[in-house]
């Protein structure tokens, strides 16, 4: 039942932007309720996307560690064997956990939780078409649209996915049983993740990027190449400057049509699974914006000012759905920014301070600027490097691979951008976001004591080679 009267806010999504803003809204004093069609909250985040992937990678580690890796740490272990079932059951229990678990906060917040698919009838009122049956109308002062994202179909029609031979990222998290040989169309973060997956279960994977490098958009060359370097010794095949034309299904296989950049070189290559991860795009089906006259651009993403204002006044967005980098925790900073709009007219997200993270083992995580980034803009600027393999935590640890990279400007010392590649890089990262916001030197890290022996000394100590030089490189 919803309650009568009209909302002070209304978020269309509960993804992670529609829900934390709806708490966030809730906390200040807002009537707010929030409306979702897809049955549990979490969006695509907790339930087919960050969360899941985590599930799968970090026990595939696991797998994949205790058969290769142990031996040498004085670990003998007979008998592994993958229990792919309940792997799978493992994965689906942390959703559900989660997911349950903002169902209890949306209660604690009095957020009114409203299970259906919401449509704009003016910019005040809203339709839902209820998950159980019927229908209910909604008066709104406000509305949020944080609706979110979906998988980007293959240009052309020329691939179709039915989520079992061919996949997307959704499909790639409920595989069934080990494909032999799996073919991933995009080698960027999701083709990575999940490549990393089927790959350490067992499946010969080979990953077809279309641009002479991996890891998508935003990543640093050197980290790219070192990475792709890494990935390989892991037994992940890359095809770069190749594109997929086409993958069509012959009885249990599918054959991939591929053609080099430059278009001189077709090649077909033979799979059981196909993952096409070539992006997202964002999702505004039934939302009825025509109707009252929302503007999208031409890629579909709603169009906002700074103030997360779309053209129509009293309706914002946030998240995947519009402008910037498609992550969760951009989403949610963007979900409490516009609240505070609102309640305030005041919020604030810093878009260089938003780190990416790629949960390979090992993890790749970066904040700022590039170097190719700094050099297009001609900034001087200093290098700082330190690589894991001279740090004692990851040495004994014998997790060595990778390095951390500080980029500050010459003539300040100020921090621009950090790139990690190595064991923890996801955790380290907020070590730089943090220096960042403070507008920190690399001096300041240099001089900021980090306990011994941890991974984060290599942090610090590729902050001395950008002020001046390592100790232990
Ligand atoms: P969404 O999470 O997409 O939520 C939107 C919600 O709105 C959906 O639940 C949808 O059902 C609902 N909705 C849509 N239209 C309506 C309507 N008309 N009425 C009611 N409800 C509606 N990001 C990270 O930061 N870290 C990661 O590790 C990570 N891993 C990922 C792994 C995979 C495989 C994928 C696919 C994505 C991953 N992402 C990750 C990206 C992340 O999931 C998104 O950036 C994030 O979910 C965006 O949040 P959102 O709230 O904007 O939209
Ligand atoms: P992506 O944009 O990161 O990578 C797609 C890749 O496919 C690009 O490198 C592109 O050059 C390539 N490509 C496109 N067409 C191709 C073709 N025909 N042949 C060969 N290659 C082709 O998109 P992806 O990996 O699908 O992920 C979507 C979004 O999900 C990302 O933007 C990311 O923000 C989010 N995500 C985030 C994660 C994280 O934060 N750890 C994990 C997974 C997803």
């Amino acid at each position: 039942a919803t309650p009568s009267g009209a909302y002070d806010a209304v978020v269309i999504g509960g993804g992670p932007g529609g829900y934390v803003a709806a708490i966030k809204a809730a906390q200040l004093g807002l009537k707010t309720a929030c409306i979702e069609k897809r049955g549990s909250l979490g969006g695509t985040c907790l339930n087919v996307g960050c969360i899941p992937s985590k599930a799968m990678l970090n026990n595939s580690h696991i797998y994949h560690q205790t058969q290769h890796d142990l031996e040498r740490r004085g670990i003998d272990v007979s008998g592994v064997s993958l229990n792919l079932p309940q792997m799978l059951k493992a994965k689906d229990q942390s959703v559900v956990g989660l997911t349950k678990g903002i169902e209890m906060l949306f209660k604690q917040n009095k957020v009114d939780y409203i299970k259906g698919a919401g449509s704009f009838i003016t910019p005040t009122r809203l339709g839902v078409k209820l998950l159980d049956g019927g229908e209910t109308e909604i008066e709104a002062k406000n509305v949020i649209i944080a609706t979110g994202s979906e998988v980007t179909p293959f240009p052309g029609g020329a691939i179709e996915i039915d989520e079992k031979q061919i996949v997307s990222s959704t499909g790639a998290l409920e595989l069934q049983e080990v494909p032999k040989k799996m073919v991933v169309i995009g080698g960027g973060i999701i083709g990575l993740e999940m490549g990393s997956v089927w790959s350490r279960l067992g499946a010969e994977v080979t990953v077809v990027e279309f641009l002479g490098a991996i890891g998508g958009a935003g990543i640093d060359e050197e980290v790219a190449k070192q990475f792709q370097k890494i990935l390989a010794k892991q037994g992940l095949k890359f095809k770069l400057n190749t594109k997929v034309l086409s993958a069509e299904k012959d009885a249990s296989k599918v054959l991939i049509k591929t053609q080099s950049a430059k278009g001189d070189k077709e090649e077909t290559l033979e799979a059981d699974v196909v993952l096409v991860a070539v992006g997202r795009r964002p999702y505004t089906e039934g939302l009825n914006l025509e109707a009252i006259g929302v503007e999208k651009d031409n890629k579909g993403r709603i169009v906002i000012d700074d103030q997360f204002n779309t053209s129509v006044k009293n309706i914002k967005c946030i998240g995947d759905v519009t402008f910037g980098p498609m992550l969760a925790h951009k989403a949610e900073e963007e979900g409490i920014a516009a609240v505070e709009y609102i309640k305030s007219g005041h919020g604030h997200v810093n878009y260089n301070g938003i780190p990416s993270v790629v949960y390979t083992h090992p993890e790749v995580a970066w904040v700022g600027q590039t170097e190719q980034d700094l050099k297009a803009t001609g900034v001087q600027y200093n290098i700082g490097k330190f690589p894991f393999a001279a740090n004692s935590r990851a040495k004994t640890n014998l997790d060595s691979e990778g390095f951390v990279k500080f980029l500050s400007e010459k003539e300040t010392d100020r921090i621009l951008g950090v790139h990690i590649i190595g064991p923890n890089a996801g955790e380290m990262i907020s070590e730089a976001v943090l220096a960042m916001e403070y507008g920190a030197s690399s001096e300041d890290i240099a001089r900021t004591t980090h306990a011994h022996p941890t991974l984060s000394e290599a942090f610090k100590e590729a902050a001395m080679s950008a002020h001046g030089k390592a100790i232990h490189f």
